[in-house]
């Protein structure tokens, strides 16, 4: 993927106004310097949602959603950064410099942009087709309408209609000149001895969307009942299409997806359609074929729930259980509905409303794991071959499960549902596990890596052992201390967004101005601190070494090329330090007192730093050698000494 340069960036970022940005999808009203509305974040009857020009920023003080106008495209549009950059490219007149690529890079994204470009300018003439011609309206459009779509809905999913005659697209892309190499390989035409022709010629269109909106492919319905012909056709796999990770309906349900934390998967066009079109919009559909796990991943960008809704009939039950242990290996939490005999998703969502689906669907739906149990329990009886492969295939979908406690809670609950014992079950697992164990190790690496990402601590134990065989108490006492300190590197991190260039001591005869970010940076890098996951780290490292106003530190930070980093520095720029009653008897306002606070904050910090010391030495004494025992001691020693002077430091407290 190409990516943005960073002068177009910076020109999007003095472009933008966040009052516009926002103000195309809440309604704010001015309150002092502030703009306020209902938070489109989560549900509110009284406006918390504040935006401010004059920083950039806005902050939810009802659910705590904050950032800049990019992170507030990419939370409410669920969009990559990207991909949020360039709608705001689009939004203000700003075009778009991709960076530098390779000529081989250059021919693929030629390729792919012309692959775009000719499925979009077929979806435009499919839906002109659909509205603007008689046989459209008369076959196409009567046809929809026959299957109770409103004319809302078609325009929502762009459908559209390709005429009888054969070759009618071919002729009018050729005429307005595009070119015949593209046309076939988006699969919109084929070739024979008497030149190109229509693939989806008399058929209704369903175009189906990327993330971002574009058209990747199409899929398109016959009308008529035909045993010879294949119900649907769709698009040939391209540069661009991949059927393998494409959900149909995505573009349209992510936003409802990532609001309602749940997603519902069904197989067809017009079960997601039908749905949508009854007000349940979190709806994709896996196109007849089972899941992938790309399209797995792509689910769990939005929600870790997932509902399958599948027809009522044994074939439907089999074809949605297929690919369900991908979903539960991915970590998802998954309950399956079975809709009344004879109804699918479409036919049950156009004989009922949003309110009443949702109502069904929540009276019926069972966890997954119980529902298979079940379900193959029915169908094996008492032959004891079949109980056999019944057993091994209710573990398999155990033994996927990355979390420890809740693979145990399932195992438990089975266990009890078959008739057998725990232990048989649990040593099931083991053997199913064992020969899975190099994709464990892959899945715990990924783990540890999306956890520093987002800022979470994963404490080690001691002595490379893990936490669980240390006691339960030092287990306490360490998770306790890595929380102090965390506590205490987002303080740092708060004073230098917020007073990072706030000037300290004022330039003399002796030397120039000293800023809160000097102070603090003199302080840490004496001792070398470092900060515990790579977030703070970064954000540690280029807050003390910024030059320039308070002002035009917020605003490098709140607009920050990462958008990570912007949206912590947000987070953190907009919040208060609540201090306890002695530092308010000590500080009075942190504004007042601003030198005092800054050592307070460091000293904190460093206070933190040194007691976690004690505490692995303190541990790790009790396996050490004599030798070993001795060294710790003096090392303890000389820790306990720094700890006394920050105590005394920080007025005693400690
Ligand atoms: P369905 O037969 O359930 O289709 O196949 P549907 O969407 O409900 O369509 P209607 O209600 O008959 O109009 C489920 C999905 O399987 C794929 C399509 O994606 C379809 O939506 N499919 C089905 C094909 O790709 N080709 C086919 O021939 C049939
Ligand atoms: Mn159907």
């Amino acid at each position: 993927m190409a990516m943005i340069d960073k002068d177009t960036v910076d020109r999007i970022f003095s472009a933008i106004r966040i009052e516009e940005v926002v103000g195309d999808y809440v309604s704010l009203h001015r309150r002092g310097a502030n703009l306020i509305g209902l938070c489109p974040f989560h549900n509110e009857k009284t406006p918390s949602f504040n935006v401010n020009p004059a920083r950039g920023i806005y902050k939810c003080f009802g659910c705590g959603h904050a950032g800049n106008a990019v992170n507030f495209i990419m939370e409410i549009e669920q969009e990559s950064y990207p991909d949020a950059l360039r709608r705001l490219a689009k939004k203000y007149g700003i075009e778009i410099k991709e960076r530098e690529l390779t000529e081989e890079q250059k021919i693929q994204q030629g390729v792919r942009e012309s692959l775009f470009v000719v499925n979009e300018m077929a979806r435009d003439w499919f839906v002109d087709e659909l509205h603007n011609t008689e046989e459209g309206r008369n076959i196409g459009l009567a046809y929809f309408r026959e299957r109770g779509l409103s004319d809302e809905v078609i325009r929502t999913f762009q459908l559209g209609y390709s005429p009888e005659r054969s070759d009618a697209l071919s002729h009018a892309a050729q005429k307005k000149g595009y070119k015949e190499e593209y046309l076939t390989k988006a699969g919109l035409c084929g070739k024979n001895d008497r030149g190109l022709y229509d693939r989806f010629h008399g058929r209704v269109i369903y175009p189906v969307f990327s993330l971002s909106g574009r058209v990747v492919a199409f899929g398109g319905r016959i009308l008529k009942k035909n045993e010879k012909m294949a119900k649907y056709v769709n698009s040939p796999e391209n540069e661009i299409y991949h059927k393998s990770n494409e959900l149909y309906g995505l573009y349209q349900a992510k936003q409802s997806i990532a609001r309602e934390n749940r997603c519902y998967l069904v197989e067809g066009y017009m079960d997601v359609i039908s749905m949508h079109q009854s007000g349940v919009k979190n709806v994709v559909a896996s196109s007849g074929t089972s899941l992938t796990t790309g399209q797995v991943k792509l689910i769990h960008r939005f929600t870790e729930n997932v509902t399958v809704l599948y027809d009522g009939d044994a074939a439907g039950i089999h074809a949605s259980v297929r690919g369900i242990d991908m979903l539960l290996e991915e970590g998802l939490n998954i309950r399956v509905v079975a809709l009344p005999d004879g109804e699918d998703p479409d036919s049950f969502a156009q004989k009922h409303n949003a309110a009443d689906f949702v109502a069904y669907i929540e009276e019926h739906s069972v966890d997954f794991i119980r529902f298979k149990t079940d379900l193959l329990r029915q169908e094996a009886g008492s032959d004891p071959v079949k109980r056999a492969q019944l057993i091994t295939s209710v573990v398999q979908s155990i033994s996927v499960i990355p979390d420890l406690v809740v693979r145990q809670v399932y195992l438990q609950e089975c266990a009890r549902q078959l008739g057998i014992s725990e232990l048989v079950l649990g040593n099931e697992v083991i053997r199913l596990k064992q020969g899975r164990m190099i994709t464990e190790e892959e899945r715990r690496r990924r783990e540890a890596n999306a956890a520093r990402l987002n800022g979470n601590r994963q404490p080690e134990g001691e002595n490379g052992r893990s936490i669980e065989e240390n006691s339960k108490e030092t287990k306490f006492d360490i998770q306790r201390q890595t929380d102090k300190l965390f506590r205490e590197e987002t303080n740092v991190l708060r004073l230098l967004i917020k007073y990072g260039s706030e000037v300290v001591y004022p330039a003399d005869e002796s030397g120039d101005e000293v800023t809160v970010s000097d102070v603090v940076r003199e302080e840490l890098t004496t001792d070398g601190i470092k900060f515990n996951n790579d977030l703070y780290q970064r954000m540690y490292e280029e807050q003390i070494a910024f030059r320039g106003t308070q002002k035009e530190r917020q605003r490098h930070f709140f607009y920050h090329d990462d958008p990570d980093m912007a949206r912590l520095s947000v987070h953190l720029g907009t919040e208060r330090y609540v201090l306890n009653s002695s530092q308010k008897q000590q500080y009075g306002t942190v504004e007042e007192r601003l030198e005092d606070w800054t050592y307070h904050v460091i000293y904190e910090l460093k206070l933190a730093v040194v007691k976690q010391l004690i505490q692995q030495r303190q541990e790790e004494m009790k396996t050490a050698d004599e030798t070993r025992q001795m060294e710790l001691l003096s090392e303890i020693a000389t820790y306990n000494e720094a700890k006394k002077q920050l105590s005394e430091e920080l007025g005693g407290r400690n």
